[in-house]
């Protein structure tokens, strides 16, 4: 029995990744793994940036070389420019180039304007905004052969939600700069694009149950469920791959329908 790439070799050859090399931040756990791990599914090899969760950045590590291709991980806060070099420079030298990048990481502080503290409002923007700067930049620097930026922000970020007071404002700056980024650096091949995620949990937890309120909400959206971290690892698959070779500067809002619709629907 044929395997399904010797099957279906277009299906590789149409994503163009295999062999690649990308760096996906706060890539350890959550989304970022599962971005991660279905890169590594097309054959990319993985770099991993985390602030300081190294027991998860090791398990991660193993699942991804379980997977049959390169992966390491390296801590750096990504809002910190000397570490994220620091990482990079090393990221070159034991794994190669990087020709994809995932601006995933980032932060929430769940309140509204008036109840937001200084701090955390700092917090937010520094990781969602800050750190796609920092890291974007020094990543960029050095791809000398094009690639792919992809960031992640967030349906917050095109409509607003209560208690987003600096999430969605964080966000909604993240897709200004994915457009500025693209501009920019179109005529050094790079393309930019980010994806906009609804709620996404993992398809078998009970999270409905610790999240009442969000599962309310969820039961309003047009798909009538959450988003799983595959689905949106595989808007960023197709975002990276060839097969969106002439998209830049866009957005792919990933919400089972809610930025349109959410409050029309019973
Ligand atoms: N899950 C959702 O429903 C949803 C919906 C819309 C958008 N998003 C966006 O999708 C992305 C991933 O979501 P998630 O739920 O998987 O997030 P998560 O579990 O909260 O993970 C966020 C990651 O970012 C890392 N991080 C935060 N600040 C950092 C810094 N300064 N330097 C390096 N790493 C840093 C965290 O590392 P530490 O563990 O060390 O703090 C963590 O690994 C985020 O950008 C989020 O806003 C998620």
């Amino acid at each position: 029995m044929l395997g399904l790439t010797a099957r279906y070799p277009q299906a590789l050859i149409m994503h163009g990744l295999s062999g690649k090399t990308a760096l996906i931040t706060g890539g350890s756990k959550g989304l970022g793994l599962a971005i991660a791990q279905t890169l590594a599914s097309y054959g990319v090899n993985i770099a991993l940036l985390v602030r300081s969760d190294r027991e998860s950045a090791e398990q991660a590590v193993d699942l991804l070389r379980g997977q049959g291709v390169k992966a390491g991980f390296w801590l750096a806060d990504m809002t910190v420019r000397a570490e994220v070099t620091a990482a990079i420079q090393d990221i070159n030298q034991v794994l190669g180039g990087i020709q994809l990048l995932v601006n995933n990481a980032g932060a929430n502080a769940h309140a509204p304007l008036l109840s937001l503290t200084d701090e955390q409002w700092q917090r937010v923007v520094n990781a969602n905004l800050n750190g796609t700067f920092v890291v974007t930049t020094e990543v960029v620097k050095r791809m000398s052969r094009g690639g792919v930026v992809i960031n992640i922000a967030g349906a917050s970020a095109h409509r607003c939600y209560p208690n987003a007071g600096a999430y969605g404002p964080a966000k909604a700056a993240i897709v200004n700069l994915t457009q500025q980024m693209a501009l920019e650096w179109a005529p050094l091949g790079i393309r930019v694009c980010g994806v906009s995620p609804g709620p996404v949990r993992p398809a078998d937890s009970d999270w409905q149950q610790q999240e009442p309120e969000l599962a309310a909400e969820v039961a309003r959206l047009p798909l009538k469920r959450a988003g799983t971290p595959e689905e949106i690892a595989q808007t960023v698959c197709f975002l990276a791959s060839s097969a969106a070779s002439y998209i830049t500067g866009q957005m792919l809002v990933v919400d089972g329908g809610g930025i349109s619709s959410w409050y029309m629907t019973q």
